[in-house]
């Protein structure tokens, strides 16, 4: 669909200029957009992103507190007619304070020809299916033949990721999961195990289950000063590590040593490490993972290869995600306008 195709079906459902769609979390989830519909969408963004076919500026951010950020993250993928801004926070220590979650946020979406807002909606749910997404679809662009995965971190993100690393690490036979926390482990274990036919095992320790997987994830706690959960002795060559908070689980060896260190973002990557985020300096970055994916960067050359694939997450996934979750959520009357 080009531009004005896609303004003339939109106004068909909604008076652009006068009302956009508001949609809630609940909303959001209701337009049914399944696993395999977000790993496809999440492609086709990392994909536009490998082939320098979008627009993205590195996020902008206020920090009201120390370890804490709000981050604007605008995107336009022309592809997919997908145009707007996710605003994001991320507070650590919510969980404990507050009982609330690390990460909440809202989406907002644009027509492409004229600008004016479509939509607004709850980006949480979009956040927590389109980081697994990416994790999966570069491990299975860097390691397809993994039997084993270990996730660390059982909370929001490391559900999700236990949920996709199935669909495409097709040979996978056990999957270890830790959390510091035992009910984070138990809860994870008795959501999603009915739901997948691969093994969860419970692990005992980060060193036990740094060293019984060739592909790892985190998805813990975003700090500026490495906690080193895993010591780089316990890292060995041929493994894939995919962390999706940053360098804080790590040993910050592991990714300078690392055959190749590769990231979702360059620009995003360099502006963490100017608000303090790699104290030990941000290692050399081999590419970006949208352009392994579109064939035009090496990814795994040997099979000893130590790769560290550093996604911290990029608007370009979140706006086309976004944009489906708002075409289906119009297409069925899901939501409520409101008057601009
Ligand atoms: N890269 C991205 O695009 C992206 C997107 C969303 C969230 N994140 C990040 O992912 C991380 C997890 O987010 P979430 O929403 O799942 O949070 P959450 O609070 O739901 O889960 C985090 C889990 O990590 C566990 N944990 C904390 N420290 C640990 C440690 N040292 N060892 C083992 N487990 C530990 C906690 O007990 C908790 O169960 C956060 O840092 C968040 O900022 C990244």
């Amino acid at each position: 669909m080009n531009t004005s195709e896609d303004r003339k079906w939109i106004q068909e459902k909604l008076n652009i200029g006068n009302e956009m769609l508001y949609l809630t979390k609940d909303e959001v989830i209701s337009t049914n957009i399944n696993e395999k519909d977000i790993l496809s969408l999440t492609r086709d963004a990392l994909l536009a992103h490998g082939t320098k076919e979008f627009e993205m500026p590195a996020k902008i951010g206020v920090h009201p507190y120390e370890e804490v950020f709000f981050h604007a993250m605008p995107a336009y993928v022309p592809s997919k007619q997908a145009i707007g801004m996710k605003w994001i926070e991320c507070y650590p220590f919510n969980p404990k304070k507050f009982n609330l979650p690390q990460t909440t946020g809202i989406l907002s979406l644009n027509d492409v020809s004229s600008g004016c807002p479509i939509a607004l909606m709850d980006s949480t749910w979009i956040t927590a299916m389109r980081t697994p997404a990416v994790t999966a679809l570069a491990a299975e662009a860097l390691h397809p033949d993994a039997e084993t995965f270990g996730m660390f971190g059982c909370g929001v993100q490391g559900k999700e990721h236990v949920k996709y690393i199935v669909h495409t690490l097709k040979k996978l036979k056990k999957i270890y999961v830790y959390d510091t926390r035992e009910e984070s482990m138990d809860n994870l274990i008795e959501e999603v195990q009915p739901l997948i036919d691969v093994e969860i095992v419970k692990g005992t320790s980060p060193e036990m289950v740094a060293k019984s997987c060739e592909v790892l994830s985190s998805a813990t706690i975003i700090l500026k000063e490495p906690i080193i959960a895993v010591k780089d002795e316990w890292v060995s060559k041929g493994q894939t590590i995919l962390p999706c908070d940053l360098n804080t689980f790590w040993d910050p060896i592991t990714s300078k040593r690392a055959d190749k260190y590769i990231v979702d973002s360059i620009e995003e990557h360099e502006l963490f490490n100017g608000m303090g985020y790699f104290p030990d300096g941000l290692p050399d970055i081999a590419c970006e993972t949208g352009e392994i994916l579109a064939g035009n960067k090496k990814g795994r050359e040997s099979k000893d290869d130590l790769i560290v694939c550093s996604n911290i997450g990029m608007a370009v996934c979140d706006v086309v995600v976004g944009r489906e979750v708002f075409n289906r959520a119009l297409k069925n009357n899901i939501g409520i306008k409101l008057g601009l």
